[in-house]
């Protein structure tokens, strides 16, 4: 079952955001670890400049990324990783890859990549850093992107970036930018987005929305009340939001996790809220959202499988 259910009993129109408890992990490490990062080093090897970009001048920004990212592995799993620290000489050891690096924190030169681009390889979560009063888009690495890319978003701000959905919840995201604005240091939030797709693919970033335009396509005939629960993923985002306290950039990370749609059927009570949020979102946002085609199918299947 999926580790979060974002579903109430209605379409949510509040930006959903929450504190991130000091107890909760900033990035998750599950069994699917070895699988995604395998995954992740093989799109960065074929396509680096396209899931890997940065803006210069941000090189405290990427470091702080690095230094939060590792303490967080090593704080909820001090048996799997390991970071020697001797002055800025650290070591770094990653018991799940069998791997390990020496590097002198702070001298890009020491390490084979980026910062950031070194350290998006060492966990699920895609990584993207926002920095100033807009919050623009200086430096990612987005391997599980949801229908976008770096290509499209590099250098824009945060109510940019937003431009396709502003129409749709435009107060949500009036607040989500006032959150950007004054998100404090030491206090990182957490929200939980979430989609239904025809596959599980992981990498649904843009290049791919052709040809999963047209999976979809092929698959409509299979997407009857019937069957469409073995057809259909529900797919969620795990996002935190944490100001770097050095530079003020905000990490942006992203958790993708998804379950086909019988599975997380199989609890009544789920279903019944699958089916009171699908059935209150946004005739816009379902359009969106690639719901149109498949919602009647979705909605019948969903109440018949709730109490
Ligand atoms: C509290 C913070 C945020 C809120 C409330 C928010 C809300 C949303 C919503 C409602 C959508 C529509 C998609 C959906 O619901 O499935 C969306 C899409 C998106 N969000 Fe956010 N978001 C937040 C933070 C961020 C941040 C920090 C980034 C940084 C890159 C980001 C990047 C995107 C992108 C790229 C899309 C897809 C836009 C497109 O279709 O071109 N979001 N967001």
């Amino acid at each position: 079952m999926l580790p979060y259910f974002p579903f109430g009993q209605q379409f949510n129109d509040k930006m959903g955001t929450a504190p991130l408890p000091e107890s909760d992990r900033l990035v998750e490490v599950d069994e699917h670890y070895q699988a995604e990062i395998a995954l992740k080093r093989q799109l960065l090897t074929e396509l680096p400049g396209y899931y890997y970009q940065t803006l210069p001048g941000h090189e405290t920004a990427q470091w702080e990324v690095l230094e939060t990212v590792l303490q967080n592995l090593v704080r909820f799993a001090p048996d799997q990783f390991i970071l020697h620290q001797a002055g800025n000489r650290w070591h770094w050891i990653n018991q799940l890859l069998t791997e390990e690096q020496v590097f002198t924190f702070g001298d890009a030169a020491t390490l084979p990549l980026d910062p950031l681009d070194w350290v998006g390889r060492q966990v699920q979560e895609d990584l993207i850093l926002l920095t100033g009063t807009e919050a623009a888009l200086v430096a990612g690495q987005l391997c599980f992107g949801n229908g976008w890319c770096l290509d499209e978003k590099v250098g824009l701000p945060f109510w940019q970036i937003h431009a396709p959905i502003i129409p749709i919840v435009e107060p949500m995201m009036q607040a989500a930018q006032k959150l950007m604005e004054r998100l404090p240091v030491g206090r990182p939030v957490l929200r939980i987005n979430w989609s239904v797709k025809v596959t599980d693919q992981l990498d649904m970033t843009s290049r791919h929305t052709p040809a999963l335009d047209q999976l979809l396509a092929d698959r409509l005939p299979y997407l009857t009340p019937e069957t469409i629960g073995e057809h259909i993923y529900i797919r969620i985002e795990r996002q935190t939001l944490t100001r770097m306290p050095q530079s003020g950039a905000i990490l942006f990370g992203i958790h993708t996790h998804q379950n086909l749609l019988a599975h997380e059927a199989t609890d009544q009570a789920r279903a019944d809220r699958m089916a009171k949020v699908f059935s209150t979102t946004p005739r816009t946002m379902i359009d969106y959202k690639g719901m149109t085609a498949f919602l009647p199918a979705l909605l019948s299947y969903l109440n018949k499988h709730k109490q």
